[in-house]
């Protein structure tokens, strides 16, 4: 009886040392994995109400967000919108272009990752 029960008490302890430590592992692969990921019908709806809620439509043209705004370039068609970059501008703003840093920074993410995907 002893025997068995402390034979099972070490095979859990195990499994469970083993699922700690592939908890950050996971969340790390998935961060790196999931910049270009395709977003779901839900996550692309939230991002064009980001884009709205924010006012990036006042300023910048995006066909899928209806927005027609002409301050600020236009961002369909264009080739520089990687998701670093667009996380980079609306983190930091960039000349006449406001920083919006004070977003969660899952939302300034699913942005970027709704305009480098809306963007026709
Ligand atoms: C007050 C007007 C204004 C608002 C509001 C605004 N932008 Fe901008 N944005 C600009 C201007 C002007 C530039 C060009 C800045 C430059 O050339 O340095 C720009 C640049 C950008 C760029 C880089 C485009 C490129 O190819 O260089 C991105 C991406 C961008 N804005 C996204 C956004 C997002 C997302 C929002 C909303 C969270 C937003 N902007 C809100 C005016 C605005």
């Amino acid at each position: 009886m002893g025997r068995v029960s402390r034979h099972s008490g070490k095979l859990s302890f195990s499994a469970l040392a083993l699922a700690i430590a592939a908890i950050p592992l996971a969340g790390a692969w998935a961060a790196a994995e999931n910049a270009d990921a395709p977003l779901t019908e839900e996550q692309m709806a939230k991002g064009r109400q980001l884009f709205t809620d924010n006012s990036c439509t006042q300023c910048h043209a995006l066909a899928d967000a209806d927005a027609q705004g002409s301050i600020g370039p236009p961002l369909d068609g264009d080739a520089n919108l990687t998701h670093d970059f667009v996380v980079d501008r609306i983190t930091n703003g960039s000349g006449p272009m406001p920083s919006f840093g004070w977003l969660a920074p899952e939302d300034i993410d699913l942005l970027a990752r709704y305009i480098v995907q809306a963007k026709k």
